[in-house]
């Protein structure tokens, strides 16, 4: 039976899993850098680095250890080697190929992205190729055309914010810690939805892109002008974000008739509304809708170590270099006005 070591770093998860070829998980630990985060409000990459390096490799051996097996037993090592934060990057790739190295095992180094892409056919098999991909973290906000692996035609992107990132301003600006979006989603359940009127950027665009941060800047205004309860503010911030991400999926999906289901990955994919919202815009448009557990949407080293199975095959070269920016789909046209998160 086929067997891959992923390694994931790319953030502020440190994770570490073990996926056989039928894309069961064999053993996965996983440790949040969030205690070390929160009293910055957001990721402190020098801190994240060197979290990965103090709890990388002994996650590695315990990871091991779980499952009952050495190196020599897995059939390659794969690590993101991008995009994300690079210290963080580095100190993955740099284990991965010192394992690879001292083992004589493939290393295949992935995109984090595709890690994303393909978590949905990890956690469910009958899952094909061509499907619509909206990839939603704190980084990345994009609707992707997934025709197979490393063939990704991306049809929209966000021009500012990504998704996730304005769950994790919101949170910052009703004060509830971070990370930001399992908060606003809580306290969302205690809100109304349509108590604060706030703008829905793009709805009505004839391009499918994303647009996030008068959103938020309209919740920060919101916040300091009226008397609104958090409850209702992060209600309201979650209703526009669904009301947005489905008419931008709308637009985007429109004419391609050949493309059947409709997949969610990435943090954001997390959120119960969210998925409702997507489950219900597939129905009405006779897709079939598919999202992984929440513990796969977010960062995990599962989604790594399938990406890896899924490039059986593969074997990098040792001096691969770690990428800050890493596009799945590189032919993709900058978009007007897009700083540099697209
Ligand atoms: O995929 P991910 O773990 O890391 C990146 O690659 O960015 O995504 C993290 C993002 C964060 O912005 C976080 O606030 C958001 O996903 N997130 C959520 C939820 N869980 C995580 N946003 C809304 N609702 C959630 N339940
Ligand atoms: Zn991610």
């Amino acid at each position: 039976m086929v067997l891959v070591l992923g390694i994931e770093s790319s953030c502020d998860e440190t994770a570490a899993a073990l996926v056989d070829g039928e894309g069961r998980i064999v053993a996965q630990r996983i440790a949040s850098q969030d205690a070390e985060h929160a009293p910055y409000g957001g990721v402190v990459p020098e801190i994240a680095a060197r979290a990965h390096a103090e709890r990388l490799a002994p996650m590695i051996e315990g990871v091991l250890a779980d499952a009952g097996v050495g190196l020599a037993d897995c059939d390659a090592i794969a690590a993101t080697a991008g995009p994300g934060l690079i210290g963080g990057v580095m100190v993955g790739l740099v284990s991965a190929k010192a394992l690879a190295m001292a083992s004589e095992t493939p290393l295949i180094a992935i995109n984090h992205l595709e890690g994303h892409a393909l978590s949905p056919r990890l956690a469910d098999s009958s899952i094909e190729f061509p499907y619509a991909l909206l990839l939603v973290s704190g980084g990345h906000c994009q609707i992707l055309r997934v025709n197979g692996v490393g063939q990704y035609k991306r049809l929209a992107t966000t021009i500012d914010d990504a998704l996730g990132e304005a769950f994790d301003k919101t949170a910052k600006i009703l004060g509830l810690g971070f990370p930001g979006g399992p908060a606003v989603e809580r306290v969302a359940k205690d809100g109304d939805p349509a108590a604060v009127a706030l703008p829905r950027p793009m709805v009505g665009s004839g391009e499918p892109h994303f647009s996030f941060a008068g959103l938020k800047s309209a919740v920060l205004r919101a916040h300091e002008s009226a008397n609104h309860t958090a409850a209702d503010l992060a209600a309201s911030f979650q209703q526009a974000a669904v009301d947005c991400v489905v008419d931008r999926l709308r637009i985007a999906l429109e004419g391609m008739d050949d493309v059947g289901t409709l997949v969610v990955a990435g943090g954001v994919a997390a959120n119960a509304t969210v998925r409702a919202a997507l489950e219900r815009f597939a129905a009405d448009h006779c897709m079939r809708f598919a999202a992984p557990p929440p513990a796969l949407c977010t960062d995990n080293a599962a989604m790594i170590a399938w990406a890896g199975v899924e490039r059986l095959g593969q074997s990098d070269p040792l001096d691969i270099a770690a990428r800050p920016r890493w596009p799945l789909d590189p032919d993709a046209e900058p978009v007007r006005g897009a700083g540099v998160k697209a």
